[in-house]
């Protein structure tokens, strides 16, 4: 089962939440960047995570909303249907089938170490917590095991996911006989955590303490740029790539890099001698310059939602095909009885 293939190319897998009225700087760099690139060169399947999203609570009208903007926002950063499959979660049935047989496989302590639970549980309280926050890592990797995924493009904040992932798809292999690929995180050093531009010391997140450091995409673009112009730097004024030391210029350096494309040691040189205001307004404009045309591209798919919706039809269709073969395998080896 996990060696049957339909296409030569290795299979990359990856989903994101439609839980914020946009993507932050975080998503983009440290996963949907690389899912553009991937559909080149690998077998890509994507998903907006709207299973996922109600792992906390949720309005239903917002929640709609923005799953048609998350995928929006997908195809307006360069996901092509015809070269990805891109869908939605709770239009393939299996993820939560699948879901649930993972969860009969993990051990309660193994969940309960989890440090992203762990972190969201503490902030949601005990009476905010569902049992679905605690297993979301379960379902998280039934998505992935799903379509026989050889590598999960995600940020480093995803790593210790992957990892329970693969301790799954060993353990049901172990059980029942090779059923499922191994997958293996795909995550790129300079973007694998993008720091908030207030405190670069903690990950750019949509629960960060000041909205000041945290850039949505889909923002005006000029609010965004004054974010960049007031970014916490240090009390230095050397322009100089150090995570350790200077977390935030080198937060700066990253995000630069991976918008413009020059290398870090590049970008180093170009500002050797200048202040850091110079490094933040500049990058005001490289930010300015890239999100201009993704914002226009994501509003005009917004417009047609219609149209965006048979898109995602059909996205479900093609994910549909595989996720069903590996559900039918995987019913099969555990014993359950086929319906006549
Ligand atoms: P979500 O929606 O919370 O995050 C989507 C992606 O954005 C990355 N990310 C960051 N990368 C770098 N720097 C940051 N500051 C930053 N903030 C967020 C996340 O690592 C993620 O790749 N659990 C997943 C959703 C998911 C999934 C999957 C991913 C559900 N099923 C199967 C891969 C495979 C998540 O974190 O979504």
């Amino acid at each position: 089962m996990a060696s049957e293939r339909p296409t030569q190319r290795p299979r990359v897998f990856s989903g994101i939440q439609p839980t914020a009225g946009s993507f932050h700087l975080g998503n983009y760099l440290g996963a949907v960047r690389q899912w553009v690139a991937l559909q080149e060169t690998h077998d890509a399947v994507y998903s907006v995570v709207d299973l996922h999203a109600i792992t906390i609570a949720q309005d239903p009208k917002e929640l709609r909303d923005a799953t048609r903007l998350a995928a929006a926002q997908l195809l307006g950063a360069g996901l092509d249907p015809e070269r990805c499959t891109l869908f939605v979660q709770s239009h393939v049935p299996e993820h939560s089938q699948l879901a649930w047989v993972m969860n009969c496989l993990t051990g309660f302590g193994e969940a309960a170490r989890m440090t992203q639970f762990k972190d969201k549980s503490a902030k949601q309280g005990a009476e905010g917590t569902t049992v679905g926050l605690f297993t979301y890592p379960v379902l998280q990797a039934a998505d992935i095991l799903l379509y026989q995924t050889d590598q999960v493009p995600v940020g480093e904040d995803q790593r210790q996911h992957i990892e329970l992932t693969r301790d799954l798809a060993q353990r049901f292999n172990g059980r029942y006989g090779d059923t499922f690929t191994l997958p293996a995180a795909y995550i790129l050093k300079e973007a694998a955590r993008i720091g908030d531009l207030q405190d670069p010391a903690i990950k750019m997140s949509k629960s960060a303490s000041s909205p000041k450091g945290i850039v949505w995409l889909m923002d005006e673009p000029r609010v965004s740029a004054k974010k960049f112009r007031s970014a916490v730097t240090d009390t230095d004024t050397v322009i100089r790539y150090d995570p350790e030391a200077k977390p935030g210029v080198s937060n700066l350096l990253d995000v630069y890099s991976a918008l413009s494309g020059e290398s870090v040691a590049r970008l180093e040189e170009k500002f050797a001698g200048q202040l850091y205001g110079a490094l933040k307004t500049e990058l005001a404009e490289v930010f300015t310059d890239w999100v201009q045309p993704f914002r226009t591209r994501t509003l005009e798919y917004l417009d047609d939602p219609a149209e965006l919706d048979a898109t995602l039809a059909r996205g479900a269709a093609k994910a549909r095909e595989v996720a069903t073969r590996t559900l039918e395998a995987v019913y099969e080896r555990v014993g359950f009885l086929p319906p006549r």
